[in-house]
């Protein structure tokens, strides 16, 4: 039988007893986190295996030039020829490094759900309108102070099958791409206030309260635009004490 969202809670708040006894400092979620079900099936049982040349992977793997990204790659509501339906919002913050120093040129990606908390892709097949307007895919590349910015709408919450009545929080998705595509670091960003977020494994897998809580976007009135959209702050640190925390490990 499926758990019900009583039972994950009840994982979710051993878990963060547990990390809070153990007095370590943990940097990523665990690989096999229980609350969150499919997380225990998916990950490597072995050792990984070092590789002899590790830069032959650069040979076929994903590669970007400055050409390739465009101004319009950021603005996630003019990319088809009517406006995606739905709360219009700018994300924007800083790529920094453990000594808050600029991370330039760095490719951010992200991904996200429409307004409605459908994705467009055939895996995600239910019952929420998709929109014509929204594919729900951006980038742009960090400029001389580490900025990056985006324009788009405020994703809904969508249900998944990880438990009975299970529903994730509004979030998007980033990935920065480093300077090869090895060092890709994943990771997930909420907004400030979602009352999903005490509900969410995936969220919850992080079990240090600040580092959590760093994955929250802070809602910043200046970054509106009048007549036009509202603005949260997100910054990522990649490294150090303050990093922000991300899938699968560095
Ligand atoms: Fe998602």
């Amino acid at each position: 039988m499926s758990p019900t969202q009583r039972d994950i809670s009840e994982e979710i708040a051993r878990e963060h007893e547990a990390y809070a006894h153990a007095g370590s400092v943990q940097h990523h979620p665990d690989r096999g986190y229980a609350p969150y079900r499919s997380s225990l099936l998916r990950h490597p049982k072995q050792p990984l295996v070092a590789v002899q040349d590790p830069e032959a992977v650069e040979l076929s793997g994903p590669a970007f030039g400055v050409t390739d990204v465009t101004e319009l790659d950021s603005d996630l509501t003019r990319r088809h020829a009517g406006e995606p339906l739905g709360e219009r919002i700018v994300v924007t913050g800083r790529v920094l490094d453990r000594a808050g120093r600029p991370v330039r040129g760095q490719l951010v990606e992200i991904w996200q759900a429409n307004a409605s908390g459908r994705y467009a892709h055939q895996r995600d097949q239910h019952p929420a309108p998709l929109d014509p307007n929204f594919t729900g895919a951006g980038r742009c590349l960090t400029d001389d102070r580490g900025g990056y910015r985006f324009t788009t709408v405020k994703p809904g919450a969508y249900p998944w099958r990880n438990h009975t009545n299970a529903w994730r929080p509004a979030h998007i998705h980033f990935s920065l791409f480093g300077t090869a595509f090895t060092q890709r670091l994943v990771t997930q960003m909420y907004f400030p206030g979602d009352p999903l977020l005490a509900y969410d494994p995936i969220l919850q897998s992080v079990t240090d309260d600040a580092a959590r809580a760093r994955l929250v976007a802070d809602y910043d009135h200046d970054l509106s635009v009048p007549e036009r959209s509202l603005g949260y702050h997100w910054d990522i640190v990649l490294d150090g004490p303050a990093a922000t925390w991300i899938e699968e490990g560095r």
